[in-house]
């Protein structure tokens, strides 16, 4: 029986096979990562997974220099449009009996699910424009770059949240090539799982490289319960 108290969100991405594509706002990765101007100059960004994110069509137009990684860049327009449209159904439904959200920055369904909407116009214009030169498809796990080729490295809702589909060893193996080819930081949101619960892995992550300078810090953005927390890693 699936009511507010016992809602386990990952019962909801179970039922979508593969890589769910759907993607948030500039303004959100602006509050999950407590990202600031002094932030964004440093140099180029690069978003990791970055799905239907509009952060890199924003940044782009904005002037900043910033590349998105997915598996799934590799995809026509209208393969991901479908995909987005199923994956948002499916976790639209999940989400109508839930207090497992802190409703704040959105005030309910209907506003969550048109900031959904406009991150993936954003997105999806820009990807068929400028498909080559800021959308990349590749693996986190062999990052096509040199090292120190990016001053900050992001990386939003794929590790961490999905403990439960995502073994440790890629966690490991990701975080490590995202140091790789990072000059400064890598920032990835949220440390969560269902529930409000912190992914065991963050503590395994943090014993386990202990050649970088790994800080837990507080945002200003909580829409997973207890998601109020990302990692930053110093290089
Ligand atoms: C839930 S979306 C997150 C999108 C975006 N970062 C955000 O927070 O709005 C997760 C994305 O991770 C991508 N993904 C999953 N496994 C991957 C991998 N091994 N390498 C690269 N991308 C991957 C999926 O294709 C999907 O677009």
């Amino acid at each position: 029986m699936s009511n507010a108290k016992n809602f386990d969100a990952n019962s909801t991405i179970n039922k979508i096979e593969g890589p769910i594509f759907i993607g948030r706002t500039w303004a959100e990765y602006l509050k999950m990562f407590d990202l600031k101007r002094k932030d964004l100059v440093k140099g180029r960004i690069l978003d990791c997974a970055a799905g239907a994110s509009s952060f890199t069509a924003e940044m782009s137009k904005n002037g900043y220099d910033v590349m998105a990684l997915d598996l799934l860049y590799n995809k026509d327009p209208d393969v991901l449009c479908d995909k987005y449209r199923k994956h948002m159904k499916v976790l639209i439904e999940g989400l109508a009996s839930v207090d497992s959200f802190v409703w704040n920055f959105f005030s309910d369904i209907e506003d969550l699910k048109e900031k959904r909407n406009d991150a993936f116009r954003e997105f999806i214009e820009d990807y068929k424009k400028n498909s080559k030169n800021h959308y990349i498809k590749a693996d986190l796990n062999n990052l096509p770059f040199p090292d120190n080729n990016f001053s900050m490295v992001l990386c939003s809702h794929l590790l961490f949240i999905y403990d439960h589909r995502l073994d440790y060893k890629f966690h490991l193996n990701t975080i490590k090539e995202m140091i790789r080819v990072a000059s400064n930081e890598v920032r990835i949101y949220p440390l969560v799982k269902n529930r409000g619960l912190k992914s065991d892995f963050v503590q395994c992550i943090i014993n386990d490289l202990q050649d970088v300078d790994i800080k837990i810090m507080k945002v200003n953005y909580e829409f997973r319960k207890g998601g109020n927390e990302m990692m930053i890693i110093k290089i």
